[in-house]
């Protein structure tokens, strides 16, 4: 692990005894950081203006990313705690996703891909102190009867192991990872959990323990047939005496450098480009909302047609794809609510 707290500690007695080995020690050492900074670096340099206020805020308290990569009993763990974890957060990603989507690429990660949601949820958890641990499913999707136990294990070893025992777990699920967590809750003591556009198992559930942990629905109210759902939800638990909030996401207007400022490697131009092109084929209308789902609009076949070029191109589809199903706001990964997501964490540490 990576200790920021004793970096200038080890730098001062270095450079006070000024011995060779401990200056090329020194010099090792910088060198590695900065390699750390260029290759995990989150911000695009190339990015606009216009971007920077959004980030300011993530910017004063900037975190290293650089997780560690595992694997227990087969299954891809993924993690990184900060110099000193108040909590730690346990996620649980949607169908079709990977613990890989939580992390840039990077030294400790080389195959991540920084999905953008995904990324800015991990960087914010790290801001707030919390260690973080994503589990990747057995299958496409997540079930129980696969991962379970075998989730279970892996959380109690890997706190034991960090000696995170006494910490206190919350947990996040989104869709699939959303209904998983909802059944590991009733076996894991969690101290609070987000389900993530997920309405949960719980009418499935022979019955809910009384200890069931506070739950947050984190929800987009378009998609109608899960909302009735976890309002039921939210009855069956509150009827429990169990502490339930819900939060709404909603749909917004993407603007020309919406994507520049979300996608590292899309620069300004080719977000301004990108813009354009989805106005004049219709596929967002006149104050820049979203006309279907991300996934429903054949925005990839019109991108070929153009003479867009794109850096990465392959790479960058998945996250140009992300970010316009939360502009439609529909289904998917969302860090826009973190703030509060995070306020109502360590509301119940
Ligand atoms: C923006 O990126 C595209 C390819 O991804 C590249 O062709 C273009 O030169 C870049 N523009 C600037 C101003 O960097």
């Amino acid at each position: 692990m990576f200790r920021r707290g004793n970096k200038p500690l080890f730098l001062w007695r270095s450079v006070r005894n000024f011995h060779l080995p401990s200056i090329a020690a020194v010099l090792g050492l910088v060198i590695f950081i900065s390699l750390l900074f260029s290759l995990c670096s989150r911000e695009n340099p190339a990015k606009g203006e216009s971007s920077r206020a959004h980030e300011t805020k993530r910017l004063q308290f900037q975190v290293l990313p650089n997780p560690t990569v595992e694997y227990i009993e087969e299954a891809q763990v993924i993690w990184q705690i900060p110099s000193d974890p108040k909590a730690v957060l346990f996620i649980a990603h949607g169908c079709g996703g990977s613990a890989l989507n939580f992390w840039d690429s990077c030294l400790g990660c080389p195959n991540c891909v920084g999905l953008p949601e995904e990324k800015r949820i991990v960087l914010d958890a790290l801001a707030q102190n919390l260690a973080v641990l994503v589990v990747t499913s057995t299958d496409v999707c997540w079930s129980y009867r696969k991962d379970g136990s075998r989730v279970k294990k892996t959380i109690q070893w890997w706190l034991e192991k960090h000696d995170l025992v006494k910490s206190p777990l919350v947990g996040l699920g989104a869709s699939s990872g959303g209904y998983f967590l909802s059944v590991l809750a009733t076996e894991v003591r969690f101290r609070g959990i987000v389900l993530m556009i997920s309405s949960g198992l719980f009418d499935r559930m022979v019955s809910i323990p009384d200890n069931y942990p506070p739950t947050l629905f984190l929800h987009m109210p378009k998609d109608v047939r899960r909302g009735r759902k976890i309002d039921r939800h939210v009855e069956m638990l509150r009827k429990k005496g169990i502490e339930v909030q819900k939060i709404e996401c909603l749909e917004f207007p993407l603007t020309p450098i919406w994507l520049t400022d979300r996608v590292t490697d899309l620069n300004h131009t080719t977000s301004l480009k990108l813009f354009e092109l989805f106005s004049s084929k219709g596929f967002i209308d006149a104050k820049g909302y979203m006309k279907n789902d991300g996934r429903a609009t054949p925005w990839r076949e019109a991108l070929k047609q153009s003479n867009i070029l794109l850096k990465y191109e392959s790479k960058l589809m998945h996250h140009i794809e992300e970010e316009l199903n939360l502009a439609y706001a529909y289904h998917e990964m969302t860090s826009l609510q973190s703030d509060q997501m995070f306020k109502w964490f360590k509301s119940h540490l």
